[in-house]
């Protein structure tokens, strides 16, 4: 819309004054006549060497002679020149709008972006805080694709170090053939809390530990077979789970990949042409890490860097997680080539990429403005009942069986007589998706607690109400029993081409739908999205409890109401297939 004014008041002024100009977006005055176009005539001022408040009367005078087509009023404010779209223009713009490819991006790009999400660890079944970054980043995922991006999509699953040794130990002292079999990732999580509890009575475990890895590192059979059931165990229930919420990951490659090359690859990924030694050799070469007496190898940062030494190398050989994920940074740049490297992952480990994404840059493999740790804050439960201790954590799994518990009340408070299946099926897509949208409708930059109930209401900006609108929406269609098109409607043919300020304040919004999504991309922010998706559907309401669609008289107005509704869904749609939430038609 706003783009169809510019270009009319370009001719206008090309019109009036012979001069070919690139106007500025014109400004949208926060009154409630939102159809206000606000122009300031500054602009021409030196050009036309003329005062801009005498420009803006010029104009004025000049529309309401020759463009009362376009514009219902114009008036002048000082240099401004405030203009109100007919409209009649503004149906006959819609219409244009509405036949174009207005869901699609037009410029697309077609560069890499690694996406680093996941942030699980094999040994730990998926908890609560699994509700965020897989979730925010399967959506800015999709939302790079859309763009045209090709996007990897990468999870650095952690596999590798003193934790693991002690997994094993824990396996070959405890298993349990039958609690494995029941709940791999559970049993491995036991264990772990097992040993670490031993280890903290009995020192002697250590060199236990010490062993099984030297002993892995070697390539023992058994170990390594082991660490292959392991991480097969962690996968497949992680995949499950994360099925629940929508979320798929492409690649699952492991830390331990990038030390050991002859460990089984267990996807399709490229091959390693190096290991974190050879990383660590670089650094050293490159007078960016030093090997300290005790043959550990540290890196000590610059003043103006502002940030702690930091150690790639033990002394007995061995790498930690910084090592890794530099390995894990120049594999990514040699195999993709990525325009961005996107992490998601939360805000303790801020630190740990500013170390990492300084040593990369500086070791000149990729330049730092690529390099976006992009996190998130904390998750937390309203009501305490599944509060964290020592060793406990609150499972993805419980969340989301305790969200379609929820969901299962609330709808047999509204339909008593509801069928066993019915109930089933629904309070899976009621509860899944509402506290998925409850948490994706949150800023990643504050911590967010869960609260059932604000999540499951139909009031207020939540799943529900949105599904709800939909639904209604889809009624109305059934009705008219076809889709429309633009061509469908005849304006010189509409009795009364006046809107309500219900209709345009909604209809308005579809325009707005491309540089929401801009802003969401830039600034990895999911949210926008679920708000955008929310106020369409305020508004959408509104309009349809001011005007009436079905019953409306004058067939062509009726027509663009209902192509209104059309295209209301359109945009609903096509936000929550990029938040990855299903929009069933019946509730
Ligand atoms: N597995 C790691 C952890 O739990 C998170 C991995 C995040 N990604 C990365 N490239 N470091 O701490």
């Amino acid at each position: 819309m706003k783009q169809q004014i510019q270009n009319r008041l370009q001719k206008i002024i090309k019109n009036l004054y012979n001069i070919e100009i690139e106007l500025p977006t014109l400004d949208t005055p926060p009154k409630k006549d939102m159809w206000d176009f606000a122009f300031g005539c500054f602009i021409l001022a030196k050009e036309l060497r003329k005062w801009p408040p005498q420009i803006a009367s010029e104009i004025a005078a000049y529309i309401k002679d020759n463009a009362t087509e376009e514009f219902e009023s114009v008036s002048v404010a000082g240099p401004y020149l405030n203009l109100k779209v007919n409209t009649k223009f503004f149906i006959e713009s819609f219409l244009e709008f509405a036949s174009s490819d207005y869901l699609e991006i037009s410029e697309k790009k077609s560069w890499n972006v690694v996406v680093d999400y996941i942030w699980a660890n094999v040994w730990k079944p998926l908890h609560i805080g699994h509700m965020c970054t897989p979730n925010i980043w399967s959506v800015i995922i999709n939302l790079n694709r859309k763009f045209g991006y090709n996007v990897i999509g990468d999870s650095h699953i952690g596999d590798w170090g003193i934790i693991f040794w002690k997994l094993i130990v824990a396996y070959q002292k405890y298993w349990d053939p039958k609690k494995l079999e029941d709940n791999a990732v559970e049993h491995l999580f036991e264990l772990y809390v097992q040993i670490s509890s031993d280890a903290e009575q009995d020192d002697s475990l250590e060199d236990d530990f010490r062993k099984t890895f030297k002993e892995l590192s070697d390539g023992k059979t058994d170990l390594v077979e082991l660490w292959k059931s392991f991480t097969g165990y962690s996968i497949a229930s992680m995949n499950t789970q994360l099925s629940r919420i929508n979320v798929k990951p492409d690649y699952n490659i492991w830390e331990s990949f990038y030390e050991w090359i002859w460990l089984p690859k267990l996807e399709d990924y490229p091959d390693l042409k190096w290991n974190m030694h050879s990383i660590v050799d670089e650094l050293i070469e490159k007078w960016i890490a030093t090997k300290n007496e005790d043959n550990s190898v540290g890196v000590v940062f610059p003043d103006e860097a502002k940030l702690p030494s930091c150690i790639l190398q033990k002394r007995n050989g061995t790498h930690g997680y910084l090592a890794s994920d530099l390995a894990c940074i120049k594999y990514r740049q040699d195999n993709w080539n990525p325009e961005k490297i996107i992490y998601s992952v939360d805000v303790r480990q801020q630190l740990h990429f500013q170390q990492c994404f300084w040593i990369a840059s500086q070791a000149g493999w990729i330049e730092s403005e690529k390099l976006t740790h992009a996190y998130s804050w904390f998750i937390s439960l309203k009501d305490g009942a599944m509060s964290t201790r020592k060793w406990k954590i609150i499972k993805l799994d419980k969340l989301l069986d305790e969200a379609e518990e929820k969901a299962k009340n609330i709808i047999l408070e509204k339909r008593d007589d509801i069928q066993w299946d019915e109930l089933a099926h629904l309070s899976t897509i009621i509860g899944i998706w509402a506290i998925k949208y409850g948490y994706l409708k949150k800023t990643r930059e504050s911590d967010v607690i869960f609260d059932w109930d604000e999540f499951m209401t139909f009031e207020w900006n939540s799943w529900p109400y949105i599904q709800y609108a939909y639904v209604r929406s889809g009624r109305i269609l059934d009705k008219i029993g076809k889709l429309l098109s633009p061509q469908d409607i005849d304006i010189s043919q509409m009795q009364d081409t006046s809107l309500t300020i219900e209709e345009l304040e909604f209809v308005k919004l579809f325009w707005e739908y491309h540089d929401m999504l801009s802003e969401a991309l830039e600034k990895n922010a999911p949210h926008l999205i679920a708000w955008y998706a929310y106020n369409l559907t305020k508004k959408f309401s509104s309009f349809y409890n001011a005007v009436s669609v079905i019953n409306e008289e004058d067939t062509e107005k009726r027509n663009l109401r209902v192509l209104f509704v059309q295209m209301f869904r359109w945009y609903i749609k096509d936000s929550f297939d990029l938040l990855g939430i299903d929009l069933p038609d019946k509730m």
